[in-house]
């Protein structure tokens, strides 16, 4: 039954592919150019910081940062599956996780122009010119980052991007792109991924402009997940997906990690459509020494729904809602880039996770923590 499903899906994805405008969405690159297979496997990847690799395989461990094979596998099947997209959205993060002391500018600038020189060489074009992409520099928001604490408006970003929004508004839909993503972190309770005033700035500010903002495409927490964004009225307005790593790093205390992942978008311009993962078993192409990229699912077949507009995610979030879901359970093993189909969310786990799909400010957020009973 597994087998005629997984057929049923790649049919229906050969038909698919021939449709309609296209694009891939990567994220979180994270190249470890220490990456090596060793027998001392405290020596296998800096990014694992001394921490004994687990099963450390061509294609990369899930204690380190991405070796070179492991994106330039990703790359080439990106390029193998000929989807002829317009453009790619690439969403930063692309130096290891090492030691401060052990990351000079100098290293982020090689790493940086390395995985730019990489992904020329499978494609012509990284983004698509006159494209209506606003890309935000949401790392600017970032709660680490102490260099704005306290600006009310870092970079003049606001201000600037709104001007450039409101222009367009007439003529164009556009798609805002940046690292870190705005609302709540699907694995923390009460935590947003940039600082909170700024969070709350930008919900303000997308709920605004949801009539020209179409879609919001982001990386950072390395797992695949979704948002809607409501009105202040409760009603769907924006659509907001969050693309899982290539990297499979975690930290040795984290019950799971994420397989890595790349994604495609397939739409018409004026209702647009389809979300598509692909991911590598990492398990498996260290065991069989190739790399098999595979379709991991598409959306709107995955959980029966029309589309991926923003009602049709909120209809999600609310089937979600429901005790055992199995909606849920799907979206908690994608979430994770199908890395264990043993590991449930439940109780607090559940909570958080679905609380962050449709509540994106402090007020309905807290609300739909309370409502938990929590
Ligand atoms: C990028 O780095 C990898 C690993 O260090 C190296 O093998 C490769 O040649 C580099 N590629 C470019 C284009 O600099
Ligand atoms: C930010 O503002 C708070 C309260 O006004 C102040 O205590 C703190 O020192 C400021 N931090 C920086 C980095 O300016
Ligand atoms: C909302 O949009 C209006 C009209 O463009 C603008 O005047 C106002 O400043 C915007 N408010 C926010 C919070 O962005
Ligand atoms: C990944 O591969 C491993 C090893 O072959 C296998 O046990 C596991 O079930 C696979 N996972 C998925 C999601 O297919
Ligand atoms: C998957 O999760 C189950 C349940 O927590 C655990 O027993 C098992 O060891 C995990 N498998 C892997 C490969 O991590
Ligand atoms: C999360 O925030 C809610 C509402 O502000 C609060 O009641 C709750 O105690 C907080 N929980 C944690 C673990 O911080
Ligand atoms: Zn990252
Ligand atoms: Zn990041």
């Amino acid at each position: 039954f597994l087998l005629l499903s997984q057929i049923c899906i790649y049919l229906q994805w050969s038909i698919l592919r021939a449709c309609c405008s296209k694009f891939w969405h990567i994220s979180d690159l994270h190249l470890d150019p220490t990456y090596h297979i060793t027998e001392d496997h405290s020596k296998v990847c800096f990014s694992s910081k001394g921490i004994p690799a687990l099963d450390p395989g061509v294609f990369g461990d899930f204690l380190c940062d991405s070796p070179y094979r492991l994106i330039l596998s990703a790359f080439s099947y990106m390029k193998q599956a000929d989807l002829q997209p317009e453009f790619i959205i690439w969403t930063g993060d692309s130096p290891p996780h090492v030691p401060k002391e052990e990351l000079s500018t100098d290293v982020v600038i090689d790493v940086i122009a390395n995985m730019t020189h990489t992904i020329r060489g499978f494609y012509s074009l990284v983004i698509k010119p006159g494209l209506r992409l606003v890309s935000l520099n949401t790392n600017l928001y970032y709660s680490p980052n102490q260099v704005t604490v306290n600006m009310t408006d870092p970079a003049g970003q606001f201000q600037q991007k709104l001007e450039k929004v409101k222009r367009t508004r007439c003529t164009d839909h556009v798609y805002v792109i940046a690292h870190v993503p705005i609302g709540y972190l699907p694995y923390a309770i009460n935590t947003t991924a940039v600082r909170e005033s700024y969070n709350e700035q930008l919900v303000k500010i997308f709920r605004n402009y949801s009539d020209v903002v179409q879609g919001q495409f982001y990386g950072h927490t390395h797992r695949d997940s979704i948002m809607v964004l409501l009105d202040q009225q409760g009603k769907p307005v924006n659509s907001i997906f969050v693309t899982p790593a290539v990297t499979p790093i975690k930290s040795l205390l984290e019950p799971y990690s994420n397989n890595p992942g790349v994604r495609a978008y397939l739409y018409h311009p004026e209702n647009y459509g389809l979300l598509v993962s692909f991911y590598l078993n990492l398990t498996e192409a260290n065991l069989e020494q190739k790399s098999d990229w595979k379709l991991e699912y598409i959306m709107t077949e995955a959980f029966d729904i029309d589309d991926i507009q923003p009602h049709s995610l909120h209809e999600l979030a609310l089937r979600f809602e429901q005790p055992q879901s199995k909606d849920f359970d799907k979206y908690f093993n994608h979430f994770m880039v199908s890395y264990n189909f043993s590991l449930t969310c439940e109780g607090l786990c559940k909570t958080i996770q679905v609380c962050a799909v449709h509540f994106l400010d402090q007020e309905t957020y807290s609300q739909c923590i309370a409502k938990a009973g929590i």
